[in-house]
C-alpha cells in the first residue's frame, strides 16, 4: 500500500536582506514537523527556497555593482549563504525551489497564459501607490497614514500599463473557502484579521505585471511586462512539484499541500490571492494556512533595515543548533508574536536542556555505571513510587500527538518536560544512593534505573522532531540503538532489555553563564 503523503512548505525567503534569527523560526517549525511526520511513516515533500525576483533585488544589485542572479547566487550559495544556514540547523528540506530556476520560470509563463487565455487576467493601466520593499500595490485607502500598512515606509506613485488578475470575482468564493473549510486558515484569528481587513471592504483587482524593470519572469507573449513577483512567488509551491514542468512528477503525488507556512504579514497573499490564483486554474486548493506570529525585538519586528538583526549563525555557534531549535519552538505560541532575547534563549537553555534533560541522562548514567558498572541486573523490584511517573510516560506520546497535529510545538513540548521534570523529582523520592548502600535494595535500585532510563527513552524519541543531534547522542548513553527509538516504540513503556548496559558520554547541554555570555554576545552581534 502506498504510504500517505504530507507536503509541507516555509515561504521562499527574498535573499535581498541576511536572514535572520526570525526567518529561522519558520524553517525551524517546519523541519520539526517534517521530521515528525516522517517518523510517523508519513512520506513527507518538505519544500523551501527562495524569491528572487523584484525589483527589490534589481536594486540591491545594482547597488553593489554586480549582475541581479550573481546578486541572489552569492546570498544563496555563497559561504555563509542561506543554504549554509540551512544546513547549519540541520534542516532536513527534501526540494529546495529558486524562482531563477529555468524550469519554474517556464512554469510561471505557462500560468500566467493560462490565466489570460481563461479571462483571469485581463490587461488595463495601473495608477496607485507602491511600496517597493514589498512588492505591494496597495489603494489610497489601505495607506496607513500615507504610508504602506505592512511596513510603514513611504509609498511611491506608480503608473503603467499592467495586466490585472480578477481577483475582485473571489471575495465571496474565499468566504466561502473560510465557512465551508473551517481548517483552511489557521489559527482562528487570522480568518477574523482577513475578512475584516480585506474580504468585507471587498477584494480589488490585483496588477500583476510590471513594465519598469526587467528582473522577473517575462510575460512571453507581451514583451515588456514581468509578471509581478508574488504571482511568480507563490507558485512556486506547485512548480516544485512538476507543474507545469517536466523537472518533476510529483504533483499528483503530494499536491494539495498539507499546510503552507506564513508568517502572518503574508497571510493575505497565502489565504486569498494564492487561492483565488487556484480557482481560476481550476487546481485544488491546499488544505491549510497556518499564520505564524513574529520574533520581536525590542517590540518591533526584526530587520535588516532596523539594524536589530539577530545573528543565527552566532546563536547556534555559542550554545548549539538544537539549543537554539529548541527554544524557538518552546519559547514561543506558534500562532502569536513573542518577544526574542538573547537572555530569554540562554536562560531557557540552561533551565530546560541543561538542568531537567542533561541532568536527567548524566545522573542517570552515572549512577547505572557507579552502582552496576554500567549494566543492569535482571533482577529488578517495582515501587509504589513507580506508578505516576510510569502513568505519566506511557500516556505522553497520544498527548504530544494531539499537540503536534495542530502545530501546537510549545504544548507538546511542555508536556515532554513535564514527564522529565516528574522523572527528576522520582530520583529525590527514591533515593537511589540511600538503596545502593543496602545490599538487599539492589533489586529496587535497579529497577528505579530501569524507570529512568526508560523515561529518557520515550521522552527522547518525541523530542527528535526538535533537537536531532542531541536525542541521537542520549540514545548512544542510555544503550539504546538508533533504530530501536521509533514512533512505534514510543507507545509502551519497558521495551528496554532489563539488562541494559549504558555508555556515558559528554554532557549533552553544558550550562551556560548567563552574565558571562551576555556580555560577549553584546560585543558579537
Ligand atoms: N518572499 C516572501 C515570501 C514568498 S512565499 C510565496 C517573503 N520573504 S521574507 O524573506 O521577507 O519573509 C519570509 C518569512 O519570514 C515570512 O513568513 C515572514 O513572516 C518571516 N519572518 C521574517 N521576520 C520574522 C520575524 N521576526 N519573526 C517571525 N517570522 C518572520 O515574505
Amino acid at each position: 500500500m502506498d504510504r500517505k503523503t504530507y507536503y509541507i512548505t516555509t515561504p521562499i525567503y527574498y535573499p535581498s536582506d541576511k536572514l535572520h534569527i526570525g526567518h529561522t523560526y519558520c524553517t525551524v517549525a517546519a523541519d520539526t514537523m517534517a521530521r515528525y511526520k516522517r517518523m510517523l511513516g508519513y512520506d513527507v515533500m518538505f519544500l523551501t527556497g527562495t524569491d528572487e525576483h523584484g525589483q527589490k533585488i534589481e536594486t540591491s544589485a545594482k547597488a553593489k555593482g554586480v549582475t541581479p542572479k550573481e546578486f541572489v547566487d552569492e546570498i544563496v550559495e555563497g559561504p555563509g549563504g542561506i543554504l549554509d544556514l540551512w544546513k547549519l540547523m540541520n534542516i532536513s528540506y527534501d526540494r529546495f525551489i529558486r524562482t531563477t530556476d529555468d524550469y519554474h520560470m517556464s512554469s510561471i509563463q505557462k500560468i500566467f497564459k493560462t490565466l489570460y487565455d481563461k479571462g483571469a487576467i485581463y490587461k488595463s493601466a495601473y495608477t496607485g501607490p507602491y511600496c517597493t520593499p514589498c512588492e505591494s500595490f496597495w489603494t489610497e485607502n489601505q495607506l496607513k497614514d500615507g504610508n504602506c500598512p505592512d511596513c510603514g515606509r513611504a509609498v511611491q506613485n506608480a503608473e503603467e500599463e499592467a495586466y490585472f488578475f480578477r481577483l475582485s470575482d473571489y471575495t465571496q468564493r474565499i468566504l466561502d473557502l473560510y465557512k465551508d473549510q473551517p481548517g483552511f486558515l489557521v489559527p482562528g484569528s487570522r480568518v477574523n484579521e482577513m475578512v475584516n481587513n480585506f474580504l468585507k471592504p471587498g477584494l480589488e483587482d490585483l496588477c500583476v505585471s510590471r513594465t519598469t524593470f526587467t528582473w522577473g519572469v517575462p510575460v512571453d507573449f507581451d514583451p515588456g511586462h514581468v509578471v509581478y513577483v508574488w504571482v511568480d512567488a507563490l507558485s512556486n509551491y506547485i512548480t516544485a512539484l512538476g507543474y507545469g514542468n517536466d523537472k518533476y512528477h510529483d504533483y499528483q503525488k503530494y499536491w494539495p499541500a498539507d499546510v503552507h507556512l506564513a508568517g502572518k504579514e503574508i497571510v493575505r497573499f497565502h489565504a486569498i490571492i494564492w487561492p483565488a490564483m487556484l480557482m481560476a486554474l481550476e487546481e485544488p486548493l491546499p488544505k491549510s494556512v497556518f499564520g505564524h506570529g513574529w520574533l520581536l525585538l525590542d517590540g518591533g519586528k526584526m530587520s535588516k533595515s532596523k539594524g536589530n538583526v539577530v545573528d543565527p549563525h552566532i546563536l547556534a555557534g555559542r550554545y548549539g543548533v538544537d539549543a537554539l531549535r529548541y527554544f524557538l519552538m518552546r519559547e514561543f505560541s506558534f500562532g502569536s508574536d513573542g518577544p526574542f532575547s538573547n537572555e530569554a534563549l540562554i536562560n531557557r537553555t540552561n533551565t530546560d536542556l541543561a538542568n531537567d534533560l542533561g541532568n536527567l541522562v548524566s545522573r542517570t548514567v552515572a549512577m547505572v555505571e557507579k552502582y552496576f558498572d554500567g549494566t543492569l541486573p535482571a533482577e529488578q523490584t517495582a515501587g509504589p513510587e513507580d506508578d505516576e511517573l510510569l502513568q505519566m510516560a506511557a500516556a505522553l506520546r497520544g498527548v504530544y500527538e494531539g499537540h503536534m497535529e495542530q502545530l501546537a510545538f510549545q504544548d507538546a513540548l511542555v508536556e515532554v518536560f513535564r514527564v522529565i521534570s516528574r522523572a527528576n523529582k522520582y530520583i529525590d523520592e527514591t533515593v537511589p544512593w540511600v538503596l545502593a548502600k543496602d545490599e538487599t535494595q539492589h533489586p529496587r535500585l535497579a529497577c528505579v534505573l530501569y524507570n529512568l532510563l526508560e523515561v529518557i527513552r520515550l521522552t527522547t524519541i518525541l523530542l527528535l522532531p526538535f533537537t536531532p543531534e542531541s536525542c541521537e547522542k542520549a540514545w548512544a548513553q542510555i544503550g539504546v540503538p538508533v533504530d530501536r527509538c521509533n514512533w512505534d516504540s514510543a507507545k509502551t513503556f519497558g521495551l528496554l532489555p532489563r539488562t541494559v548496559t549504558v555508555q556515558k558520554g559528554e554532557s549533552l547541554f553544558p550550562r551556560i553563564d548567563v552574565k558571562k555570555e551576555l556580555e560577549a554576545l553584546e560585543g558579537a552581534v
